[in-house]
């Protein structure tokens, strides 16, 4: 699956996933998969396609399985999808996806107002998803949330996300996704994240997932790059947020993102053109 160029940094398009679980108005499945098949074209190497969680909780990403089926899967992308227990799992599992996200929280009460269990039930959770993983060869990325600060906890310790990070990587998760939820971080936030993380992964390993309600995702997006980070989520028309975390606005912006690497001689591979008509596909969904 790896016909893709070498590449300085790899960015993951979550912009089906994360963008549109949060859009207060319906997209139909007809523009998501328009949307998809048009970032699948942009040079991006990774998209979150969507979420086989509860409809009730997200009833935007109801159609997980329908879009799974209609899009057409470019050689060389990793189509994956966010499951948050074995049920998940076993619906992923059907639409042959290439690899899933399970998630959880720094923060106790966002991890429960979010998948209705404390942290170390989300854990147990995860352990099922991550034995049926195994045995179906499917990597598992590890998100999460809340690790700058949580819309009800306020700030939260980074030597927690240490802790948690390092009990999911012994579970077996093959990447460690931060979520900065809310979009609150600062540079400096970061930079000292970066520096807690570091003592149990090589920096680009570490994935930033960044929401940009104060502005700042992409500047702590570079504070991350130059600290060694190379793995970056981001969104198509910093489209996003989540239903659970009050205030959240949309992530950081992948053309953005692309546009930046490229000023500063970044490689990413990606036509910021291509990713910002995706986002224009779902804007016309609105007509
Ligand atoms: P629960 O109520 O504790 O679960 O919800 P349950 O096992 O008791 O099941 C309740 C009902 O849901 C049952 O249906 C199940 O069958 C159904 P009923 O019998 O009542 O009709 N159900 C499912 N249906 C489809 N697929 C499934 C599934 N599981 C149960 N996988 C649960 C727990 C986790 C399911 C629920 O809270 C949930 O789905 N939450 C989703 C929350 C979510 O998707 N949030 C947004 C993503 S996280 C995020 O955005 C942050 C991130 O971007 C990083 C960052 O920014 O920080 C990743
Ligand atoms: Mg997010």
């Amino acid at each position: 699956m790896n016909d893709h160029p070498v590449t300085d940094v790899q960015i993951t398009e979550v912009g089906p996933r994360d963008g549109l679980q949060n859009e207060p108005l319906p997209v139909s499945t007809e523009h998501k998969v328009a949307m998809i098949d048009m970032l699948s074209r942009s040079g991006l190497s990774r998209i979150e396609v969507s979420s086989f969680v509860s409809p009730r909780a997200i009833p935007q990403l109801s159609d997980a399985v329908e879009v799974f089926a209609e899009i057409r899967r470019h050689e060389g992308v990793e189509y994956s999808a966010l499951v948050p227990n074995i049920k998940g799992m076993e619906r992923a599992i059907q639409c042959d996806v290439d690899s899933v996200a399970v998630f959880t929280s720094a923060s106790e009460s966002f991890c429960r107002n979010n998948i209705n269990t404390d942290i170390d039930g989300s854990l147990q959770r995860f352990e099922p998803v991550l034995a049926s993983a195994r045995d179906n060869g499917i990597p598992v990325r590890g998100y999460i949330s809340c690790v700058v600060a949580c819309p009800y906890e306020g700030r939260i310790d980074s030597v927690s996300v240490r802790v948690l990070a390092e009990r999911l990587l012994g579970m077996g998760v093959s990447e460690i996704d931060l979520g900065d939820t809310i979009g609150v971080a600062t540079p400096a936030d970061i930079e000292q994240l970066m520096h807690e993380i570091s003592t149990l992964l090589d920096p680009s390993e570490i994935v930033l997932h960044l929401h940009d309600t104060n502005g700042l995702a992409l500047e702590c997006a570079m504070k991350g790059y130059e600290m060694g980070a190379r793995k970056f989520d981001s969104s198509c028309g910093g489209l996003g947020g989540c239903p659970y975390a009050p205030g959240a606005a949309g992530n950081l912006s992948t053309e953005r993102l692309v546009q930046e690497c490229l000023d500063r001689g970044i490689e990413s591979g990606i036509d910021p053109e291509l990713v910002a008509e995706a986002a224009r596909l779902v804007s016309a969904s609105d007509d």
